[in-house]
């Protein structure tokens, strides 16, 4: 039985951070022995917000050494740069047909970039979830292991999906949003001030390129308060987030000596954070050596690339066949 299709991507916009890994990128890792797996440096995504490229080469190599040290293996999976793939373009220019003003403008993370660079509201950056739906679609993905920000890009992606195959043909299998847990992450910044991200405080953002001294200054800022005062409060999300990333790095063990401290009010966030910290950097640690290691071995990242490229335009070219057919743009 063929096995389900998974597609997944991440914008070349800045080193992985701990919101990346453990919203998605650890996801995928996974997945790789259980589905076919395509997963996309979106470089034409990152030209929305960033229209200066002269670096885009360098990050989409850092963006690429990081992903395999995380783990993703191009024996297993299909790794490929998005511009590699021109299908997932024209796939793009037909969706656009089918997606509407309105709904594009609502988008939060339309809204949300809108406030962040109002200079530059360009289209690419309304119908941005259009690109998204091409770039799912291209390959008809049916699990798309994303962050729980990204919840309502594969909700649109569906609706266009679904608009497609009423309007044409069923071209189409209707793709969900996936996480191995029971929802969708969200890894908040260690400010508290909402998602950790490429573009917020560096200072409440942890990259998988931090080194040891850095890791451990940025976990001893993170916010705390001075403790629960009764037994059985709940968590503030900023004191859950630290619990969040303990359990995603340190022994079960420990995570359940802190959670019984909190539970009896004798918690003490510094002790907390000092064991977060060192979980943390012995994690980090040897993904970030391997990374800086592939990254500066340009020709095994040529081969990555030329191979992910070949056997993504290929599974690309044969989806496109089928919607030019569904459209009737066949003329001979
Ligand atoms: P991007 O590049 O912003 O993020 C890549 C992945 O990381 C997840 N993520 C988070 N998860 C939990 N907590 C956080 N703080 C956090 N920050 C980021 C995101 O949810 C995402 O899964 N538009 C997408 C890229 C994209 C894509 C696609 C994704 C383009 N085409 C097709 C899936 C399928 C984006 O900007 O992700």
């Amino acid at each position: 039985m063929p096995k389900e299709i998974v597609l997944s991507g991440i914008r070349p916009t800045g080193f992985l951070h701990l919101g990346n890994y453990f919203g998605a990128v650890k996801n995928w890792v996974r997945m790789q022995d259980e589905y076919d797996c395509y997963f996309c440096v979106v470089d034409w995504h990152s030209l929305t917000t960033h229209p200066d490229t002269r670096e885009l080469r360098g990050h989409v190599h850092r963006l690429l050494g990081e992903l395999l040290a995380s783990g993703l293996d191009e024996n297993k999976s299909v790794i490929y740069i998005q511009s590699d793939i021109p299908e997932i373009a024209e796939l793009y220019l037909y969706l656009n047909m089918l997606a509407y003003k309105g709904e594009l403008e609502k988008t939060p993370t339309f809204k949300d970039k809108v406030r962040q660079h109002p200079q530059n509201v360009n289209a690419g950056l309304l119908t941005n979830p259009v690109l998204q739906a091409a770039d799912i679609l291209i390959h008809r993905a049916v699990k798309v292991p994303v962050g729980k920000d990204q919840e309502q890009h594969v909700e649109m992606t569906r609706n266009l999906a679904e608009r497609f195959n009423y309007r044409y043909d069923a071209v189409f299998p209707l793709p969900y949003a996936f996480n191995y847990g029971e929802s969708l992450t969200k890894i908040l910044s260690l400010d508290g001030t909402g998602k950790m991200s490429k573009s917020a405080n560096e200072m409440a953002t942890i990259y998988l390129n931090d080194n040891d001294d850095l890791i451990r200054k940025k976990i001893m800022k993170a916010k705390t308060d001075s403790g629960p005062t009764e037994q059985g409060i709940p968590k503030p999300d900023y004191i859950q987030n630290l619990f969040t990333l303990m359990q995603l790095v340190s022994h079960y063990d420990i995570v359940a000596q802190f959670e019984t401290a909190y539970e009896n009010c004798s918690i003490r966030y510094g002790d907390l954070k000092k064991q977060l910290a060192e979980d943390m950097v012995e994690f980090i640690k040897p993904i970030r050596e391997k990374a800086a290691a592939i990254e500066n071995d340009k020709t095994y990242l040529t081969k990555v690339i030329k191979t992910g490229a070949e056997k993504a335009r290929s599974n690309a070219s044969k989806t496109l066949e089928l919607v030019r057919k569904a459209m009737h743009l066949n003329y001979v």
